[in-house]
């Protein structure tokens, strides 16, 4: 009976152990909130990356790319709202100077802080619940005032102040870039609206308490989609969007049973309305995967009115002048990769033996194919292997070349890293049994059925799948 996941840790684990995510600065005993991708990590993550480039751009018309810088005129976090209103509350135990997230805490005992409540009522709700909530470090009950922490991230770019005090802030949100050059894009390339601009940019924010692995850290990768459109033509855009987002996740072969939707209640500063695709994470249930935001008219209104630069577009079909209304979707590239790992992860028992496996869709899989030679002590075994390996390199396939220890051991490495295909030289790809000579074993990762094939069609097979 195949099993599936229902702990984090087990993902934490194997991530670490074949190569996908390390802690980061981990010599130095880690820095709370950041991780590395490693050599395995980095191919998912960019697969991961390609197709949806793919499907957000090349797969859509009138959609254009965009790499922004990260650092931006301080103004651009005054006109977004981010230097006032982008906050999470923070309380202090006085025993051991741990931070908790208030919102957080309440909600980890059933207390829902509403997200638009002002600190003063913030501050009366965790009064009423104190003696409920122990400190996650020390576990005394003695905690400061409730006050909103500023989440951005400053810089001292471009600042010769000593004290610090002109700082250019890291982007706590990757969209803000698409805001910034509306205008170049609209100049350049004449889109006609509805149109979208996307980009994957990096985010910095200061959380308060990241956990979770790579579900909250304090620097990720927002993918985004910033569709312009015209005002008021917000409400079927919104839903073809969304349905749209719901596929791709379908598309990565994420099993529909953990998603679902969730619609925000209390909105952000700039949200007219906001949706969330959810998954169901393990270890932490269903929560954020990716935002869906109506935003209206609000970032270029206020772009336009902090910069003093016109950002109205002339509508060619009528002739108007309006400021478009902006739908947006936003994702963190490490969150979907831990929804994508962790949705294909299995344990099953194959020729008696207990094995975890990713069942990752091909095209996603950190490689594509792994040649082994039978026994790495035959020299003609491992020279025909090698020639194998270098004939499907050059056909432009992903593929790994493994050697060490025997067949079982070499399956089971590959298939925790998910490799849809195992490739075995033996004697009769030698020609032992002539009519088999030039014939490779194709082992398929899933079933662990086997087959025998010409390397051309074991080629076929392979660029076919991804
Ligand atoms: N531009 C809109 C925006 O930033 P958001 O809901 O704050 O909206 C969008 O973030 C997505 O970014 C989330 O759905 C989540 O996937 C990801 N994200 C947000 N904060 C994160 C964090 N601290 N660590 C990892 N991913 C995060």
């Amino acid at each position: 009976m195949e099993k599936t996941l229902t702990s984090l840790d087990t993902i934490v684990s194997l991530a670490k152990r074949r190569g996908f995510v390390f802690p980061g600065s981990e010599i130095y005993g880690g820095l709370a909130g950041t991780f590395d991708y490693g050599p395995n990590g980095v191919e998912l993550l960019n697969n991961l990356k390609r197709a949806w480039w793919k499907a957000q751009v090349y797969e859509k018309e009138n959609y254009y790319g965009l790499d922004a810088a990260m650092f931006k005129h301080p103004r651009t976090w005054d006109a977004s709202g981010h230097t006032k209103g982008f906050s999470d509350p923070l309380a202090e135990c006085k025993e051991c100077n741990a931070r908790i997230r208030v919102d957080k805490e309440l909600a980890a005992i059933g207390v829902t802080a509403d997200e638009k409540m002002f600190i003063e009522e913030l501050n009366a709700l965790f009064d009423a619940h104190r003696n409920e909530i122990k400190c996650p470090k020390c576990g005394k009950k003695n905690f400061s005032a409730v006050r909103a922490f500023n989440l951005l991230v400053k810089s001292n770019l471009g600042d010769f102040t000593s004290d610090g005090s002109e700082p250019v802030f890291l982007p706590g949100e990757a969209s803000q870039g698409i805001y910034l050059d509306y205008k170049n894009i609209v100049d350049s390339m004449n889109p006609k609206i509805p149109f979208g601009v996307v980009q994957i940019g990096k985010a910095f924010r200061n959380e308060i308490s990241p956990r979770n692995f790579l579900f909250r850290t304090r620097e990720f990768e927002q993918a985004d989609t910033q569709y312009f459109i015209r005002p008021n033509e917000n409400k079927e855009a919104y839903e073809h969007i969304k349905q749209d987002r719901w596929n791709w996740y379908l598309s990565l072969g994420i099993r529909e049973e953990n998603l679902r939707w969730h619609q925000h209640e209390n909105l952000v500063f700039y949200a007219k309305d906001a949706w969330d695709i959810e998954y169901n994470f393990p270890s932490i249930g269903f929560d954020e995967l990716e935002g869906i935001h109506d935003r209206s008219d609000y970032d270029l209104t206020q772009h336009q009115e902090f910069s003093g630069v016109d950002l109205r577009y002339t509508d060619p079909e009528t002739g108007e002048k309006y400021i478009p209304w902006i739908l947006e979707t936003s994702v963190g590239m490490g969150r979907m990769f831990v929804a994508v790992l962790a949705d294909a992860y299995r344990e099953d028992e194959l020729g008696g033996e207990k094995r975890a496996y990713l069942a990752l869709a091909p095209r996603l899989a950190p490689y594509s194919a792994a040649v082994f030679p039978l026994l790495k002590n035959k020299p003609e075994l491992v020279a025909k292997a090698r020639e194998v390996y270098l004939v499907l390199k050059s056909a432009g396939i992903r593929i790994a070349f493994d050697d060490n220890g025997n067949i079982g051991k070499r399956y089971r490495r590959q298939d925790e890293i998910g490799t849809p295909f195992c490739i075995t030289i033996d004697f009769d790809t030698l020609g032992e049994t002539p009519e088999l000579k030039d014939t490779v074993t194709l082992r398929h990762r899933d079933s662990g059925e086997q087959e025998r094939l010409t390397i051309a069609e074991v080629s076929t097979r392979i660029r076919d799948a991804i």
